[in-house]
Order: C-alpha cells, then sequence, then structure tokens
C-alpha cells in the first residue's frame, strides 16, 4: 500500500523559488518546513562577526560544530518567514546582507562544514514530517526521502526576484550587480568537488522561469497527493 510521502526533498539554485513554495506546501500539508541554506549563512554570518577568516577552513568548520543554530517560529511580525538563532542571536536578517551572500558558498564548499551540518539537518528530519529545502537534499542529506523535487528558473529570472526581493525590504540594489552575483554563487554551488548542486536521477524537474508561485505549489501539491493513499 502506497502511503503519503513523509520527507519531502527540495533543491534548486538560488532564487528558483525553494523557500516560498517550500514554506506553502509545508503548510498545506501541516508538515515541518526547514530551509538549510539558514544554517550555512548562520555559520557565514559567525565568521565574518567573529573575525574569523572565511579562507580559514579549519577555524570555520570548528564554528561550524560548535555553533548552536535554532530556527523557530517567526518571534516578530516584520515579514520574516521564521526566526534564526546563531547561539541565541537572533540573525534572521543579518544572515541575508550582501556579505553573508559573497561568502556564503566558499564556506559551504568545506567538506567539515557539510558533515557538521548534514548531521544536524538529518536528525531534524528525523524527528517529523518534513519539506526539507536546499541544494543536496534529495542527494546527500536525505538521499531516501519519498519525494524529491528540482526547482530551477533562467539566471535572468532569477536574477530578477532577487532584485525585487531586495527592492521590497527598502533596498536599491545594482540589477547587473545581482545578476552577476548570482552566476557567480551558481558557478561555484555547482562546481564544487562536495555535493555540488545537481539534481537527483530520482528527482521531478520543475521549471519555474514562466509560472507563478501559486501554480507550482499547486504542481508540488499534486506529486504529493498522486503518490498518496487510493
Ligand atoms: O538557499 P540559500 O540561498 O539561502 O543558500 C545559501 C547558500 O548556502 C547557497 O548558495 C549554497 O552555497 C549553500 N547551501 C548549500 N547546501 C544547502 C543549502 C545551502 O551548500 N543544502
Amino acid at each position: 500500500m502506497r502511503v503519503r510521502p513523509m520527507t519531502i526533498a527540495i533543491d534548486g539554485p538560488a532564487a528558483s523559488g525553494k523557500s516560498t513554495v517550500g514554506e506553502a506546501l509545508a503548510e498545506r500539508l501541516d508538515y515541518l518546513y526547514f530551509d538549510t541554506g539558514v544554517m550555512y549563512r548562520a555559520v557565514t554570518w559567525a565568521a565574518l562577526e567573529r573575525g574569523v577568516r572565511v579562507e580559514d577552513e579549519e577555524a570555520v568548520t570548528k564554528l561550524a560544530e560548535a555553533l548552536e543554530i535554532e530556527v523557530t517560529d517567526a518571534t516578530d511580525d516584520d515579514g520574516r518567514q521564521y526566526t534564526v538563532l546563531a547561539d541565541c542571536v537572533d540573525v534572521t536578517w543579518e544572515i541575508r546582507r550582501p556579505e553573508v551572500d559573497a561568502n556564503v558558498s566558499a564556506v559551504s564548499a568545506y567538506g567539515g562544514v557539510r558533515h557538521a551540518l548534514v548531521a544536524k539537518q538529518r536528525r531534524i528530519a528525523a524527528g517529523e514530517p518534513v519539506v526539507m529545502v536546499g541544494r543536496d537534499i534529495g542527494t546527500v542529506v536525505l538521499p531516501e526521502a519519498d519525494l524529491k523535487i528540482f526547482l530551477d528558473a533562467s539566471v535572468e529570472e532569477r536574477a530578477r526576484r532577487r532584485w525585487l526581493e531586495n527592492r521590497e525590504r527598502g533596498k536599491d540594489p545594482d540589477r547587473a550587480a545581482v545578476l552577476d552575483a548570482m552566476r557567480r554563487r551558481d558557478r561555484i554551488d555547482s562546481n564544487r568537488e562536495i555535493s555540488p548542486l545537481r539534481a537527483a536521477v530520482d528527482a521531478v524537474r520543475i521549471d519555474t522561469t514562466a509560472m507563478s508561485i501559486h501554480a507550482v505549489v499547486d504542481e508540488a501539491e499534486r506529486l504529493v497527493r498522486e503518490r498518496d493513499c487510493p
């Protein structure tokens, strides 16, 4: 007998719609939503904040092993999806700063950092039904996930979404710079030696370039229901 998928992995490049779709899908199913990107971002933020050189693999790895990262329901009504605490400091917005964007791919390429964070992610996923979002969830973190979705969109469309997001937060970023940063991050994430960004062979690919978020969530939910008990 088929049972409803309990672990759902959503992977894809930056601004492919993973977080918005993941959160909406988790809400419809009443599952835990967990965005693994915040963990890599929190470690990057802590390194910058504490003066640990991002090039120092050993020091950054120690930091990743020791840092207490907690994700809770939103504690403030300021547009956040959730609250992220790093050693008890609220870093929800800090981890979205451009300095973190610029350094997070380097930090997440370190094997020791990934090892430490993947272990934490697996513990979280073991606890309850989950929609887990990231770059390597279907391939490495939860290779046995019941449903794997890989979201993609053209780099121009993803840069446009990121630019709009920044504007909505009151910033006025240069469009060309956002596109350049997106290309750079794609290149590092896809070419790194350990756990590069890849769709799992058994993932369902959705190209979201010309789709509304609502349509993508509907499609993801349809994939869940299709695998559900008859
Ligand atoms: O998804 P988000 O853009 O917040 O992720 C930030 C960075 O964290 C990515 O560019 C990637 O380098 C890293 N990451 C990762 N593996 C994950 C999630 C994020 O390497 N599972």
